[in-house]
């Protein structure tokens, strides 16, 4: 469980991804963990702690008076990234939302193509449809890693507009950047897929063929042929 002064895995994960120096916009803050975090550790100059609801936005107020950091994290009533201005945020991080939620925010907002921005990811479900709308639209996944918090699997994404679209592989909206041959979380993430698609497949015999080729991919070390 994350706090004010403690980030859990999956929090601290994306706490790791911002970049030094930069101003967080942090959408879906709901307590505010991770600005205060990352304020109070001098990783970021300023935030905006950003919710669509009154009431998260009521307990991360609560949260930045309690860490005396008003003066550094103002919050702000936003659906998505629509009340946040361009020049205001230079990594702005989306995390605790299913992936088809974090799409469409990303979608909804001009400025997600510029290529300054540094986003930071961390969809709850549906990662491939993310990756699957990331690539068909120019972003490139920078990096990407996994942990595990509560006894469950999380990843998160860094990503920028490159403007490169080409079409991937189907299998890539669910390996992304993960190396399960030399990370086990990465196994661990990536044989929650295989689980899924092995249910999915009872309807449609194509998900068990894409589970399987997932299987081989974790299966094969491209560095041991
Ligand atoms: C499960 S909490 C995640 C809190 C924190 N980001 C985390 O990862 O622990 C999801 C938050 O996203 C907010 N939210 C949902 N849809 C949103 C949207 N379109 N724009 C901004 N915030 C949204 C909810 O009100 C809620 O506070």
């Amino acid at each position: 469980m994350s706090s004010d002064s403690h980030l859990d895995n999956r929090l601290g994960l994306c706490a790791s991804f911002v970049r030094r120096g930069s101003r967080l916009a942090d959408i879906g803050t709901d307590h505010a963990y991770l600005p205060v975090w990352l304020c109070r550790h001098g990783i970021c100059p300023s935030a905006i702690a950003a919710d669509i609801n009154p009431e998260p936005l009521r307990r991360g107020q609560m949260t930045i008076d309690a860490a005396h950091l008003g003066d550094r994290i103002k919050t702000r009533l936003s659906d998505g990234l629509s009340a946040i201005g361009e020049d205001e945020a230079d990594d702005i991080v989306i995390a605790g939302m299913g992936g088809e939620l974090i799409a469409k925010i990303l979608g909804d907002c001009p400025y997600a193509k510029n290529p300054d921005k540094h986003l930071i990811l961390q969809p709850m479900t549906r990662s491939e449809l993310l990756i699957r709308m990331l690539c068909a639209n120019g972003f490139t996944i920078m990096r990407q890693d996994c942990c595990v918090a509560g006894n469950k699997c999380y990843t998160v994404l860094s990503v920028r507009f490159t403007g490169e679209t080409a079409a991937p592989d189907e299998l890539y909206p669910y390996t992304g950047e993960l190396r399960p041959w030399e990370n086990d979380t990465h196994l661990r993430f990536l044989r929650g897929h295989i689980d899924r698609l092995r249910k999915q497949a009872n309807g449609e015999a194509r998900f068990g063929a894409l589970a399987d080729r997932l299987e081989a991919f974790c299966d094969n070390d491209p560095r041991h042929p």
